[in-house]
């Protein structure tokens, strides 16, 4: 297995380095725009293989924007990530980027693509939902290779929120404790924390937790990427950074693992011609099977509202 992650920033590191502790690829390539910080961060982890006890061997690149010899070292890819691009600042919201990532983010894919023919692509860049239905338009790849991150994130982020209800409620909850998925898009405002299937141990928190305590979870979980760009005064990476490598393990370890994902639609949930976040089973061949349920109404409805506002921010890319 060898993957490659475009972008050697916060999350693109993050990403790097997990998978190197995950230690089941046999290579990462970090790559980035910025002279020799991929190489330095690719160093960097690499001190750490003796200390932590792994054989994956990262390396890193620098490749200007439309350097297509740049990207030679990532030749043969499995996997190729795409975190590149600006990261929001406080008080921005994800859709504010796309002027600025849509031309990143279509360039680095035409030069991985030229190197790796058959790889299956990871988008973060944000805005994702739209990122990830630019990268398949523009790619022409088959929908089940181009997978954006965003209900891994997500939901990982709502499974926190309960626990810390359940913990005021009086229950002693971790977040390994909890199962929860986010669906829609990856966004402040329409993400669909789904309630009505989250459990504590297999008891439904609905049973646990008063509507206003779940309210807030879902209200935390929503804005959870804008509270952590607050505090740090750009995007998160360590969470981000972790759900894109644990898609990447469930495709190298053909795992079939159900994950919400950011996937191109054709009928599926009733909507087609765009990408938003639904459960899907990730394997070897990427998505290989989008795993389709009835939501209750009020779900359906909120998920039918995330649809129009990721179809809305599909009609701003220009780059088409
Ligand atoms: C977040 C960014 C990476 O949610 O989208 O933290």
């Amino acid at each position: 297995m060898k993957v490659t992650v475009v972008g050697a920033g916060n999350v693109g590191a993050t990403v790097a380095n997990v998978l190197a502790q995950k230690n089941f690829a046999s290579e990462v390539v970090l790559v980035d725009i910025k002279e020799s910080v991929a190489e330095g961060k690719a160093m960097d982890i690499m001190q750490t293989a003796h200390l932590l006890n792994f054989d994956t061997t990262v390396t890193g690149v620098t490749a200007k924007i439309g350097d297509e010899e740049g990207y030679a070292p990532t030749a043969g890819s499995d996997v190729v990530v795409v975190t590149s691009g600006m990261p929001r600042k406080p008080g921005m919201s994800r859709e504010d980027l796309i002027g600025v990532n849509q031309k990143i983010v279509k360039s680095v894919v035409d030069q991985a693509l030229k190197y790796s023919p058959d790889a299956i692509f990871i988008i973060i860049s944000n805005p994702m939902d739209a990122m990830t239905f630019l990268t398949l338009k523009d790619s022409k790849l088959p929908r089940n290779r181009v997978i954006g991150q965003g209900g891994m994130l997500d939901s990982s982020r709502f499974r926190y929120f309960l626990s810390k209800a359940l913990q005021k409620a009086g229950y002693p909850a971790t977040p390994t404790d909890i199962d929860g998925m986010v669906i829609g898009g990856h966004s402040d405002k329409t993400m669909v924390p789904l309630t009505s299937v989250a459990t504590y141990r297999g008891i439904p928190v609905k049973q646990l937790l008063t509507d206003e305590q779940l309210t807030e979870a879902v209200e935390s979980t929503k804005v959870g990427g804008a509270t952590l760009t607050k505090l740090l005064g750009t995007s998160a990476w360590y969470a981000p950074g972790a759900a894109a490598a644990a898609m990447v393990e469930a495709i190298a370890l053909d795992a079939k693992k159900l994950i919400p994902c950011c996937v191109y639609l054709d009928g599926e949930y009733g909507e087609k011609d765009l990408c938003i976040g639904v459960p899907v089973l990730l394997g070897k061949d990427g998505v290989e099977k989008i795993v389709e349920y009835k939501l209750d109404g009020d779900e359906k409805a909120k998920f039918d509202e995330s649809v129009q506002a990721a179809r809305n921010t599909n009609a701003k890319l220009n780059v088409l």
